[in-house]
């Protein structure tokens, strides 16, 4: 029989597992959750800096061995490592996993990569020369996102003139992935104009990662395809948000309700009258929802590393425009995008 890969998991919180506890999530909605889909993969231990979360959840979640350190974690023979920790802990943990002498063949970071852009290319770099495949949580292959995108495709041939996007809390919280989603429709960007939104409320009920000063910029993003986006991210709002629309040269396509719903408008056919001249009624792209959890265990176990879009190198892409927005704010002038 065939050895089971074994992963192990750091950073025992909610995305870790707790999450599965949660009656309103569609499952498997976790790290852990998600291994345990698969026949082939068996979790072999868990590590919390903090030596009780880490007992509260291996008993728990039946998992035979928990550590506050992570070289007793690595030293279990971890084939894939689930990095759960906060992002602002993402560079020392992943160092210190790639620096053992069993460093695992593959990580799965949690989002954002890093808070920093230096720090985010030294862990690209990290695990490009050690040969560890670094793999970085983002919604490309949610059910949603290829919905969409290929709406875009079908609906108006993909030509594109004007995007917006808006989301709430901070860059590092949600807007990475607005970003991630907005690179995934028009490409690659050019350059970016950002200004930071000064007022923030101090606590979201519903999260504990929020942090008020993570960052938010209401900025305009030019894409190399000549494609240009609003985007705005705000703070002010103690509600989940995030919506994007797209406005194409024959119609308009939209993805609403936190993106649970895609409406677009065609536009009409010519007449004689000018109010032919406007777009038409709304109607709805259907899509099935899939647990996204499930998709992205599976393209690391089974997928393409050299085409996959949670390549560490993707998430690279998409926190240097982050920290162009950053530059911009700073000097008030558009930033390249390099
Ligand atoms: N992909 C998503 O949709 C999504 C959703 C929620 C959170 N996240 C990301 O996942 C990360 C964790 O979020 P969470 O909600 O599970 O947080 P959490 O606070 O519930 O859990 C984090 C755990 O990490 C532990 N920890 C902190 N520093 C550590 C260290 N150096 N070594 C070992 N353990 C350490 C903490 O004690 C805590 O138990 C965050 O970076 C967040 O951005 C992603």
């Amino acid at each position: 029989m065939k050895r089971k890969i074994r992963a192990g998991i750091i950073g025992c919180g909610n995305i870790a597992g707790w999450n599965e506890l949660d009656k309103a999530r569609e499952k498997p909605c976790t790290h852990l959750g998600a291994y345990r889909r698969r026949e082939d993969v068996e979790v072999v231990g868990c590590c919390d800096i903090d030596i009780a979360r880490a007992a509260k959840f291996a008993k728990q979640f039946r998992i035979g061995f928990h550590t506050d350190s992570i070289n007793s974690l690595l030293s279990k023979r971890v084939d894939v490592l689930s990095i759960c920790v906060p992002y602002t802990r993402h560079f020392s943990v992943l160092k210190a996993a790639i620096n053992n002498t069993c460093r695992p063949r593959t990580v799965f970071l949690e989002k954002p990569i890093s808070d920093d852009l230096n720090r985010a290319k030294e862990m690209v770099e990290l695990c490009g020369r050690n040969k560890v495949r670094l793999f970085v949580n983002n919604r490309r292959l949610s059910a949603f996102y290829q919905a969409f995108k290929e709406a875009i495709k079908e609906k108006f041939d993909n030509q594109i003139l004007f995007v917006s996007a808006w989301c709430s809390s901070g860059m590092h919280a949600i807007g990475i992935h607005m970003i991630d989603l907005l690179r995934s429709i028009c490409g690659e960007v050019n350059w970016v104009f950002a200004v930071q939104e000064k007022e923030s409320i101090r606590f979201l009920p519903y999260s504990h990662n929020y942090i008020p000063t993570d960052p938010r910029f209401c900025s305009l993003l030019a894409f190399r395809n000549g494609v240009k986006a609003a985007f705005f991210n705000t703070a002010k709002t103690d509600f989940t948000y995030f919506e994007i629309e797209v406005l194409c040269k024959n119609g308009r396509i939209r993805a609403i309700n936190n993106c649970g719903k895609i409406t677009y408008q065609e536009k009409l056919a010519p007449g004689e009258s000018s109010l032919s001249y406007r777009l038409g009624g709304e109607k709805r792209v259907g899509f099935a929802s899939r647990p996204l959890f499930e998709d992205l265990i599976n393209e690391i176990i089974d997928g393409d590393y050299g085409k996959s879009p949670m390549r560490g190198e993707e998430a690279l892409k998409s926190y240097l425009i982050i920290d162009s927005m950053k530059k911009s704010t700073r000097t008030n002038r558009i930033q390249p995008v390099r």
